[in-house]
């Protein structure tokens, strides 16, 4: 039985979106590379939403088979809405995946995680034999973190800690990522907090230095990923 006039219908995506057309155009892109009977792994953002959008209308349209794997609540809102069925990564492996980025480097090296969902999209592109990252032209950069900090996803009890050993790699700043619209911090899809860490420098060791720092669940520094990258009518 389905839910009488269930919230989530009349939900819409929260904010404007930025660069609205350009990650229309991409997210047109994503939508014609789905199979019927693909089962996708859907990363978090407004990017992934807009993909996530015209893949519903292929779904409608051409009455195709596609199952989802959502990194975060706001993706699985979105598949409720768009009446896009939902499968678990304990039980599939995704055929490939999407997702959107902060940052893209000259190397396809990455920053993510401003939407907080940096494990889970780890785990699913980690998981997937393909990787498609949607990143409209604002997303490119020549030095990865001159744009935006590292976001380091911390379990709550070893806050402290964490804090301190991210201060021995001399950082340029720390800051605790705090909440718009509830008092306090953010906390991630995953339940944990997030240090939003400035580097000067990002070498290709700092992901597994990071990751080496007991209480730190994930970061969202993604640095020699197998991924495509995916511009407004360019590959690269
Ligand atoms: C969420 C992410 C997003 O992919 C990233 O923040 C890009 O978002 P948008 O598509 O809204 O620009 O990493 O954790």
């Amino acid at each position: 039985m389905k839910w009488e006039n269930n919230i989530i219908h009349s939900l819409s995506w929260g904010k404007s979106i930025i660069r609205k057309e350009e990650k229309e155009m991409i997210a047109n892109q994503i939508a014609l590379m789905v199979n019927d009977g693909d089962i996708i792994g859907v990363g978090s953002g407004s990017t992934s939403y807009m993909a996530l959008l015209a893949i519903s209308r292929r779904i409608r349209e051409e009455k195709i088979q596609v199952r989802a794997i959502p990194t975060s609540i706001e993706i699985e809102i979105a598949c409720s809405q768009l009446d896009i069925p939902i499968a678990s990564i304990m039980e599939h492996k995704p055929d490939w995946t999407f997702d959107g980025a902060d940052e893209v480097d000259l190397k396809k090296n990455l920053i993510k995680g401003r939407g907080g969902a940096m494990f889970k999209e780890k785990l699913l592109i980690s998981s997937s034999k393909r990787t498609y990252i949607i990143a409209d032209s604002s997303k490119m950069v020549s030095r990865l973190g001159s744009k935006f900090p590292v976001p380091v996803e911390v379990f709550p009890y070893a806050l402290a800690y964490v804090d301190q050993a991210l201060r021995e790699l001399s950082p340029a700043g720390i800051q605790l990522r705090m909440a718009e619209g509830k008092d306090g911090p953010v906390i991630t899809e995953s339940g944990n907090l997030i240090l939003d860490v400035w580097f000067d420098q990002i070498d290709d060791t700092l992901e597994s230095t990071l990751k080496s720092i007991t209480g730190v669940i994930e970061s969202g520094l993604f640095i020699g990923y197998d991924v495509k990258i995916l511009q407004p009518g360019t590959w690269v």
